[in-house]
């Protein structure tokens, strides 16, 4: 399976990052992304939002918890926003808004079997990961009104998660089961306030022992999981109900030539 195409490369972001920031109140991401896919940030930086002498907040981690996540201060959400995972960790734990679905819910698409959290947790990166899962559930929560209107309010997004080759030992290492059901146990109401629905494809043995494990801590959103096996004869017309062709890559039934919305990775 050949890995997505990262449309905007991790120094591009970097680069843009001050940017990205200050403009941030006045656009939306998918604005931005189309202004920067456009080469269009010029206007920006020289419209009167832009001040290059403007405080930029630096992450204070005792801010931070799963509790509070969707009621950061504007400048702790900033700081998170902001934040850079060391360890070429978002390089390893790639995700990606795929588009929108036929409601207008946002579409996150994740190739699960790639995020290895063994090797986080055996590197004791997890205080830097937990930092990264919470910017990227911050990133999932805000996405969400993009196209939310008074008529048709969206509350959710939706997930598309891959766990094809998920691997035996990345389920059975017992600090890496802690270290995740932790997280997940503290980001419950998260899950249940803003997942209105998952789809997980490509569900192997071990994605079944995984799907076990983690039970207990999504019975909030339980009946809207929906697990598929290897064969694609079997999920891609059940995905395709649910998710419309220019929101999906090619493999998952998408159109050719399908581009994500946004890449971060
Ligand atoms: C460039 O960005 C500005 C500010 O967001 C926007 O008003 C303008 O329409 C954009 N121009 C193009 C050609 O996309
Ligand atoms: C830019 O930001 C600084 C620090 O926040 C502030 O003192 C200054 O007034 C701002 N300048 C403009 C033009 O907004
Ligand atoms: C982080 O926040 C706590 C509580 O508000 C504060 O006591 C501490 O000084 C802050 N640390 C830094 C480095 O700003």
């Amino acid at each position: 399976m050949k890995p997505l195409t990262v449309i905007i490369s991790h120094t591009f972001v970097c680069k843009l990052a001050p940017v990205f920031l200050l403009v941030s109140t006045a656009l939306s991401a998918p604005e931005i992304l189309r202004n920067v896919n456009n080469n269009n940030f010029t206007t920006q930086q020289n419209d009167e939002n832009f001040n290059s002498t403007k405080h930029i907040p630096s992450l204070n981690i005792s801010h931070l918890n799963w509790q509070i996540l969707d009621k950061l201060s504007f400048e702790d959400g900033v700081a998170l926003e902001n934040y850079k995972a060391p360890y070429d960790i978002p390089k390893r734990y790639m995700y990606y808004l795929g588009g929108y679905n036929h409601e207008n819910l946002p579409i996150w698409i994740i190739k699960g079997s790639e995020w290895d959290i063994v090797e986080g947790v055996r590197k004791a990166q997890t205080a830097e990961l937990e930092i990264y899962f919470m910017q990227m559930a911050q990133r999932f929560i805000k996405s969400i009104p993009a196209r939310s209107t008074p008529d048709n309010p969206v509350t959710k997004a939706v997930f598309l998660v891959d766990f094809a080759d998920l691997q035996y030992r990345q389920v059975i290492h017992l600090p890496t089961v802690t270290f995740a059901t932790g997280m997940l146990s503290a980001a419950a109401h998260l899950i249940e306030k803003y997942v209105g629905g998952a789809y997980v494809v490509n569900a192997n043995f071990a994605t079944r022992i995984l799907v076990n494990i983690v039970r207990p801590f999504l019975e909030g959103i339980f009946s809207k999981v929906f697990v598929y096996g290897n064969d694609k004869a079997i999920w891609m017309p059940e995905i395709l109900k649910v998710f419309p062709k220019n929101s999906i890559p090619a493999w998952y039934g998408g159109e050719k030539g399908y581009k994500p919305v946004e890449v971060y990775g």
